[in-house]
């Protein structure tokens, strides 16, 4: 390979955007081992549930994004770490090959942590090497690659501190992920609603800087009146909730929603347990006594849903959320707090929208009008999910803060509840 001695690599006016992409991949990469620093080697193999990857599993798999989609099709004479890499670590694009199936990445107790530590380097020296050397004729296509690589290993930050907290709540010793803060318990803002006067309005990503093409193309929508509660229902809510019998009346419950509290035998959102007395839950720093000012957190869309018609409210649409959030700064309890838990909300005003807790919507995740998947392979990281799941808004507090924007469409499927999701009312004027 050429030197950037050569003269032919590199040409002035886009160093210093080379330079500042490779600071932010760095920066990016190294949160990713600082999360899985307080693990043990252990920790990093289970996979508690399907949707639960290992932690070991995703700090291998964001790396073979680099390798698949920037290292072998942009660097001369790439050579792979190890083949069955390849198939181990591609989570589900069939254009990509064959892959290890995902229910079954609990079983890869090899390669050990300390090799998946090693491809990272291995990585990370060629991706330096890349964004030092590639042709000018090829940077706007790697700029954008890494750019969606390095959104890709954020949302797999998040995955992180949730995957964790499942397999730390599994756990009968209930470890702490990280030690909890003496904050002083504060009371929840009062509930206030704002009115949000209906007519014609433009969702959708605005072009300013980058987005996902599940946020594309940008296109009028048409809302009636409608009212935002200003604050996420806190947890005392949900207490009033279940105390009125909420998980045994089917009639506040959509048909799947309530098969689905029978066969899952639910009771209380997900990490609950009832002792001495009680309600207590799991956290990332143990267990706790609910607190009834922060907001309700690891509800499923059935729950929310049932929430929201016992309370004699609904669930926003996403474009209601939407154009209530746009033009709010992104600011909040997000991952970079280092919380990893949802607090009490502060008032006046409309409050978190961003970060403590994904915020449910009744909007099913379909494609926008007029939407085109980005082109080859890397066209299967959104559009080919828009099927049967619903959308998320706002972040939460494992989500890092420059990854979120109004615009931003989360999607999980109507029973999930261990991501941070929790429920935010809507009702008509
Ligand atoms: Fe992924």
């Amino acid at each position: 390979m050429s030197s950037p001695a050569d003269g032919q690599w590199l040409n002035e006016p886009d160093v210093s955007e080379r330079q500042a992409l490779l600071a932010q991949y760095k920066l990016v990469r190294s949160v990713s081992e600082n999360l899985c620093s307080p693990l043990l080697a252990e920790d990093c193999c289970m996979q508690t549930m399907p949707d639960v990857s290992p932690p070991k599993w995703h700090l291998a798999h964001v790396s073979w994004f680099f390798e698949t989609f920037l290292l072998k099709p942009f660097l001369p004479g790439y050579g792979e770490f190890d083949p069955y890499f390849a198939a181990l670590f591609n989570s589900y694009y069939e254009g990509a090959g064959a892959m290890h199936p995902r229910a079954q990445r609990g079983f890869l107790s090899r390669p050990p942590l300390e090799e998946v530590y090693r491809y990272r380097r291995h990585i990370d020296l060629q991706m330096e090497a890349l964004l030092t050397h590639v042709g000018d004729d090829q940077w706007r296509d790697v700029l954008f690659r890494v750019t969606l690589g390095l959104h890709h290993e954020q949302q797999h930050q998040e995955l992180l501190l949730t995957d964790i907290k499942h397999i730390f709540a599994s756990q009968p010793l209930r470890p702490a992920y990280r030690t909890a803060e003496n904050s002083e318990a504060s009371s929840a803002a009062p509930l206030e609603w704002h009115e949000y006067p209906g007519g014609i309005y433009e969702i959708g990503h605005d072009g300013e800087g980058f987005c996902y093409d599940n946020e594309t193309p940008r296109h009028r929508i048409y809302l009636e009146d409608f009212r935002l509660a200003s604050r996420p229902v806190t947890n005392g809510e949900y207490l009033e909730f279940i105390a009125a019998g909420g998980y045994r009346r089917p009639e506040y419950w959509l048909s799947e929603g309530w098969r689905t509290v029978r066969e899952q035998g639910w009771k209380a959102p997900l990490y609950w347990q009832f002792k001495d007395d009680g309600w207590q839950y799991m956290t990332l720093s143990g267990m706790h006594v609910v607190d009834e000012q922060e907001p309700v957190c690891h509800v499923s869309y059935y729950e929310a849903d049932a929430f929201a018609r016992w309370a004699g409210r609904r669930l926003p649409g996403e474009a209601e959320w939407e154009m209530a959030a746009s033009g709010v700064t992104v600011s909040g309890n997000m991952q970079d707090a280092g919380r990893y838990h949802p607090i009490s909300a502060r008032g006046p005003g409309m409050a978190q929208l961003y970060g403590d807790v994904w915020e449910w919507t009744r909007s099913p995740y379909v494609a926008y009008p007029g939407f085109q998947p980005l082109a080859g392979t890397l066209g299967e990281y959104n559009g080919k999910f828009m099927c049967n799941q619903i959308v998320l808004r706002g972040g939460s507090c494992a989500t890092p803060i420059n990854h979120i924007r109004a615009s931003y469409r989360n999607f999980f499927y109507p029973a999930d509840r261990w991501q941070f999701s929790g429920i935010r009312l809507a009702d008509d004027r």
